[in-house]
């Protein structure tokens, strides 16, 4: 394949990245996948050559955003057409690995279907597209089905990619985890990106010290139960996570540590203590328990009960007592009722939630709670949700009031809204904003919080730090 297009140009993708952050980072390494192939970043499809839409399954509606956006890519390629010129459009991510053929059935102007454990083999599926391109006869704008690559390798994606090239704002994520094997009613997870697989430690190793390289002072592990960790290591030993975690920390330039997601079942005591011990662990976690009803908990299968997370909570309190906590909630699952909920709105206020992401129940295909009895009303999943997020709010508002008038440090990543503000995040993942020049990005400066809102901060860089105008 050659570098530039006829015309001279370097060929560009688009590339649009639905749901978790684990998709933000295949999408970040699709990116790297594609750079020898001669694709530089474009900012939107219609300077694109290539777009690829890393989608998202988890509820019903980001799985059906897809379709509204292939039908506008479909438009683009066949006004490129009339040109003389094409789009490819390739479709990745849970979407692609749940639909696969449907998708091109749905909408045939999509080029390539490949799931989220194949995309290092994009460079040929490209080649693949290439050649139908080139069979292509006149009058027959979409010639046979899209080009598939859906089957989970036995290969691991990890040993093809290559070193990750690019920082933003000193700030990166780092996969180690992948797929999920705890099979939760609701979710499609398990079925989309396959059976748990944790990477080498070596590997993992080797990435983050690539990534510091290439300018991270800010490090997220992920997984989709990335507490779960049971790589490999140097040593012949398998290590956890919290193993993992110290290696890690002694990196040279690393000034921050995180990981998400994690699961109550898998929070350890060693892990426990790493947020006791690890300077670099920055005090937050993101730990979703979805429901404070036992009964419900049982029925979607997590496998530990109300107590046992707060339990937890308190143990983390114990290790790292300015740790702020935050969790995913779904309230309407199949067979909930008003007692059930009011046990999720005590667990709340009981745990002391700084922050949370909250769902109304997704019905989904395949899943074994589709099918259970008992489905809840739309309205009331809407009466239930309005009244979580109020208690929620009421929370993550007293959680940032009581940050006002400390000094902390804040990790710089992007312009806010306003002209002159610049937008980073504090050790609790706050959004903090200030008065400040751009050469604050990718910068950690002292910050004293002035005044506090539902989701963010406002506050005042700290004199001595020295910033470039
Ligand atoms: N691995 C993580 C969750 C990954 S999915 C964990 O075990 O907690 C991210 C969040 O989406 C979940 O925590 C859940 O709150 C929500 N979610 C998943 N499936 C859903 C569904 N069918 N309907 C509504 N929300 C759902
Ligand atoms: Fe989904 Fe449950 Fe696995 Fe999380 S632990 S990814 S919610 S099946
Ligand atoms: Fe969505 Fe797949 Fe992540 S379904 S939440 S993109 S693992």
């Amino acid at each position: 394949m050659t570098d530039v297009r006829a015309d001279g140009q370097r060929k560009r993708v688009f590339i649009r990245t639905y749901g978790c952050q684990m998709n933000v980072y295949d999408s970040d390494r699709m990116a790297d996948v594609l750079r020898p192939l001669g694709y530089a970043l474009s900012d939107g499809p219609e300077s694109a050559d290539l777009v690829v839409l890393n989608t998202c399954h988890i509820r019903e509606k980001a799985s059906e955003k897809v379709y509204s956006e292939l039908g506008r890519l479909r438009d683009i390629k066949l006004e490129r057409r009339r040109e003389g010129a094409d789009l490819t459009i390739a479709v990745a991510g849970c979407v692609a690995q749940a639909e696969g053929a449907e998708i091109v059935r749905r909408q045939p102007a999509v080029d390539i279907v490949v799931g989220p454990q194949a995309y290092h083999r994009l460079p040929q599926l490209l080649a693949e597209v290439e050649r139908k391109a080139a069979r292509r006869r006149a009058g027959k704008p979409f010639p046979g089905a899209g080009v598939l690559d859906t089957e989970f390798p036995a290969e691991s994606k990890f040993d093809h990619l290559p070193a990750p090239l690019g920082v933003r704002a000193g700030s990166a994520f780092l996969s180690i985890q992948e797929g999920c094997d705890k099979f939760c009613t609701f979710c499609v997870v398990p079925y989309t990106r396959g059976a748990e697989y944790s990477r080498p430690a070596a590997s993992v190793v080797a990435e983050a010290r690539q990534l510091v390289a290439a300018g991270a002072i800010e490090i997220t592990l992920l997984g989709q139960n990335v507490n779960a960790y049971h790589g490999d290591g140097p040593d012949g030993a398998t290590w956890t996570l919290s193993r993992l975690i110290r290696a890690i920390a002694e990196i040279d330039g690393l000034v921050r540590l995180r990981y998400t997601t994690s699961h109550p079942r898998d929070m350890d005591d060693e892990l426990i203590a790493a947020h006791r011990d690890v300077p670099i662990l920055m005090p937050y976690l993101h730990l979703p328990v979805q429901s404070g009803s036992d009964r419900i908990l049982e029925a979607m299968n997590r496998g530990h009960g109300r107590d046992h997370f707060l339990r937890l909570v308190d143990r983390l309190r114990a290790a790292r007592p300015d740790l702020a906590l935050s969790s995913d909630f779904i309230v309407g699952f199949p067979g909930e009722t008003d007692t059930d909920f009011d046990d999720t709105m005590r667990l709340i206020e009981q745990g002391g939630i700084a922050s949370a992401f909250s769902f109304k129940y997704s019905r989904r295909p395949g899943t074994p709670g589709a099918l259970l009895e008992g489905q809840v009303p739309e309205n009331v999943k809407d009466a239930r949700l309005a009244a979580l997020q109020a208690l929620l709010g009421h929370q993550q508002q007293d959680f940032n009031t009581a940050k006002v008038g400390h000094t902390v440090p804040v990790l710089f990543a992007e312009p806010g809204r306003r002209p002159g503000q610049m937008l980073g995040k504090s050790p609790w993942l706050q959004s903090v904003h200030v008065a400040g020049p751009a050469s604050l990005i990718g910068r950690i400066a002292e910050v004293r919080l002035t005044a506090a809102f539902a989701l963010s901060l406002a506050g005042e860089i700290v004199p001595p730090f020295e910033v470039a105008a």
